[in-house]
């Protein structure tokens, strides 16, 4: 059985999506795979809860307890690697990753970030495709490698950019299309491996 872990800063509705499709389309059996654990860097972050009921197991390590970025990211893939997983997720994973632990993921770690890649990269993504006169955002699904939001790309989603949109409009419109993507770029991930 495959290990997927899933790393949460938020709300984890992206989280929430994945966790859903693996129930409904039995990735169990299907593809021999399941979530084995959601890890937040945020003890309040909302998915936890959700994972919780699912019977999901949880870890929250505070990166606030740590001196720097690599003793903080050192200790999350030691708590990660006790779940052997053979893909970690990040969901709304609010954290730079140093290049010592994107390295030890190489192939089996995977991103969504919420434009249509490579433009906007980073934050406030949306303001920015407005601000720029977009007619067009979305996501990106992407596996992560050293450099920040660049990778290959394994899934996209397209949404117009509606007259007189607000970035929270425009976000709300592009969630509904991580919510499809993202399962299904694991889905297909796991099944290239199977
Ligand atoms: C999502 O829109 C995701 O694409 C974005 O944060 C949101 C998390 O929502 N990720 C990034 O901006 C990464 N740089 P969620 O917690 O409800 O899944």
């Amino acid at each position: 059985m495959k290990n997927i872990v899933i790393l949460i800063s938020g709300s984890g509705s992206n989280m929430a999506a994945i966790v859903q499709a693996a129930q409904q389309q039995d990735w169990a059996r299907t593809l021999d795979a399941r979530v084995a654990a959601v890890v937040s860097n945020k003890a309040d972050a909302g998915g936890l809860a959700f994972a919780r009921q699912q019977g999901i197991a949880t870890e929250v390590l505070d990166h606030k307890a740590f001196a720097s970025r690599e003793a903080f990211d050192a200790a999350l893939s030691e708590l990660i690697d006790q779940y052997q997983p053979a893909l970690v997720l990040l969901a709304g994973f609010m954290r730079i990753l140093t290049p010592g632990f994107v390295g030890h993921y190489a192939g089996r770690l995977i991103n969504i970030h919420p434009s249509l890649l490579p433009a906007f990269t980073g934050l406030h993504t949306h303001q920015r495709a407005i601000d720029a006169g977009c007619k067009f955002a979305g996501a990106t699904v992407h596996e992560v490698t050293a450099e920040l939001d660049i990778g290959p790309i394994l899934e996209q989603a397209v949404v117009p950019v509606l007259p007189d949109d607000t970035a929270k409009a425009l976000a709300a419109r592009v969630l509904v299309e991580e919510h499809r993507i993202y399962p299904l770029a694991v889905a297909n991930w796991l099944k290239r491996q199977n």
